[in-house]
């Protein structure tokens, strides 16, 4: 499939954006400071925090997972057996538990991610949501695929 651009000029910090590259959906995120912040304190409930399992690029290596630390690109498949998660932003007590600091959450099988796609330990999902590769146009365009 070609490569899709995608305008974020309009994406208001804590919001989520859906384009479609491949017949999938790809969601963008602009993560806040506060958002940002529950990254690290998530580490020893995730299952492969430095994402060290995935298939992505190199450049989500990180605990971000983005070029952008703000800016969050992932495939919007629970990597699971491909349901739709949902965006849960809610930082703080939940019906997600009291742990719950924001991310994805799929109603199919009840796999949690965080806000940079890591899967939590102990549910159906096997691995990270999966990143897809993308390049900056300009601040407010990117290139996926
Ligand atoms: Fe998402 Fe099973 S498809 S938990």
């Amino acid at each position: 499939g070609a490569p899709v651009e995608v305008d974020i000029s309009k994406l208001e910090p804590g919001m989520l954006l859906t384009a479609e590259w491949r017949g999938k959906p790809v969601w963008v995120l602009k993560r806040t400071p506060e958002m940002l912040d529950t990254l690290e304190k998530l580490n020893d409930q995730l299952a492969d925090p430095d994402s060290e399992r995935d298939q992505q690029p190199a450049y989500a290596k990180n605990i971000t997972r983005s070029i952008k630390p703000e800016i969050l690109v992932v495939i919007g498949i629970c990597t699971h057996l491909g349901c739709s998660p949902v965006f849960r932003k809610d930082i703080g007590p939940a019906d997600l538990g009291d742990d719950w600091l924001g991310g994805f959450f799929c109603p199919c099988h009840g796999s949690k991610f965080d806000l940079a796609g890591r899967v939590y330990k102990n549910v159906p999902a096997p691995s990270n949501l999966e990143i897809p590769p993308y390049t900056y146009l300009s601040d407010n365009r990117l290139l996926v695929g």
